[in-house]
């Protein structure tokens, strides 16, 4: 495809994401938004703080493109702290512009032309870009239905001798399931004796829900070696639009995401990563609030919507719910996005989006409990009150 005059795009098929799209489309319709995954909420007034004090510090010029090494300090350390590993901060770690930078940094380090990486669908939607970026294949395999697990087989039938990236998202956005440790002990068994590296987005590492153990392959004993882990300061401490986030790796594979990252994003916003580090010093356990938090805010979420029709699959972590609307509609999930939108006022997310090739009669969304109560509260009325009232055209009762 020819955008012009010489030039020619690299990526032709890809448009502006459906998160955007919807955000800008309950703006213009004043639609409440539980579609894109951003909180609603007030920051911490106390993190509020910690950028004014690290601005009048001056932390104001280039930090060092690792990133601030009290930062990295401190992740390290609360990474030991929760039972993880130990981390070497100067060698292990780096700090990025979200997890968005790590996850493309990984892939460009270890992905080449010809080469192939695979990932699961329905997948997060920066994977595939930055593969074919880099020269790749993107293969995609679905997590299998109806609870989104691992298809192990289907991966052992994929993986050749050109394979050199496995990604997987643990919890998962936007399935909402999470790997077991049995997961993580297949994953190590096929990647073991090849050039595969494993890149582990675990964003969501803080929210799982009843009792769930986050099983990160940072912690597992032969998966460490070989992986990039990435995390997100904006899921963990509500600051999507701080954009720090950061990836854990073994030295060599960490040497490698630096040669990519400091001709990328070079280093990210100074003050920023000083503010984190200040607060994380003052409040240490400030991690471990965030899994009650989520839960508290699925479970509003779940109740307000007890009797609209909607399935609602338990949600195992991640800060999404699914909604399963088969039973009061009838349509595409791009459809009846469309229709809780103009019709309901309620911007949520269709799940298709996340597939090269969507399932057949997929009739799920996704809404996003990272928001205010009142948020949450009246998205389930609005949209309990559309179902109910069974107007819509296409409406099965
Ligand atoms: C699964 C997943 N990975 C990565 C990211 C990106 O994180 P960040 O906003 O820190 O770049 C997101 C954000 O929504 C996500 O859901």
């Amino acid at each position: 495809m020819s955008n012009g005059p010489g030039t020619k795009s690299k990526l032709p098929d890809v448009g502006t994401t459906i998160f955007t799209v919807m955000s800008r489309r309950a703006m213009e319709q004043g639609a409440v938004n539980v579609g894109q995954g951003f909180p609603d909420y007030p920051i911490d007034p106390a993190l509020a703080t910690c950028v004014a004090d690290a601005i009048a510090m001056g932390f104001n010029q280039y930090a060092p493109m690792e990133g601030n090494i009290g930062l990295r300090a401190a992740i390290a350390m609360g990474i030991g702290a929760a039972g993880g590993r130990s981390v070497d901060p100067e060698t292990e770690l780096t700090v990025s512009c979200g997890g968005t930078e790590s996850i493309y940094s990984a892939i460009q380090a270890v992905v080449g032309p010809g080469e192939e990486a695979i990932v699961f669908d329905p997948a997060y939607d920066a994977y595939d870009p930055a593969i074919r970026l880099a020269g790749g294949r993107c293969v995609h395999i679905p997590l299998a239905a109806p609870h989104f697990r691992y298809d192990w087989e289907r991966v052992r039938a994929a993986v050749n001798d050109r394979t050199r990236l496995i990604v997987i998202n643990n919890p998962h956005n936007p399935a909402t399931s999470v790997a077991t440790a049995q997961d993580l002990d297949t994953l190590a068994g096929l990647t073991r004796d090849r050039a595969i590296t494993v890149l582990a987005d675990e964003v969501y590492e803080h929210v799982l829900y009843d009792g769930r153990v986050h099983q990160s392959v940072m912690n597992h004993p032969e998966l460490r070696t070989r992986s990039y882990a990435v995390y997100s300061f904006g899921k963990t401490l509500h600051i999507t639009g701080w954009r720090v986030g950061y990836c854990v790796a073994p030295p060599e594979l960490t040497r490698e995401l630096r040669k990519v990252h400091q001709f990328n994003a070079f280093s990210i916003a100074a003050p920023l990563q000083e503010a984190i580090r200040l607060y994380l010093e003052r409040h240490p356990d400030a991690w471990r609030r965030v899994g009650a938090f989520f839960s508290a805010k699925r479970d509003l979420l779940r109740t307000r919507l007890a009797g609209s029709g909607l399935e609602l699959p338990p949600a195992q972590g991640s800060y999404f719910q699914l909604a399963d609307y088969s039973s009061v509609a009838d349509c595409s999930d791009v459809e009846f996005t469309e229709r809780l939108i103009n019709d309901a006022g309620v911007a949520v997310i269709p799940l298709s989006p996340f597939y090269r090739e969507p399932p057949a009669g997929m009739r799920i969304v996704r809404l996003c409990v990272a928001k205010r109560d009142e948020t949450l509260i009246e998205a389930a009325r609005r949209i309990g009150e559309y179902t109910r009232a069974g107007v819509h055209q296409g409406a099965r009762a």
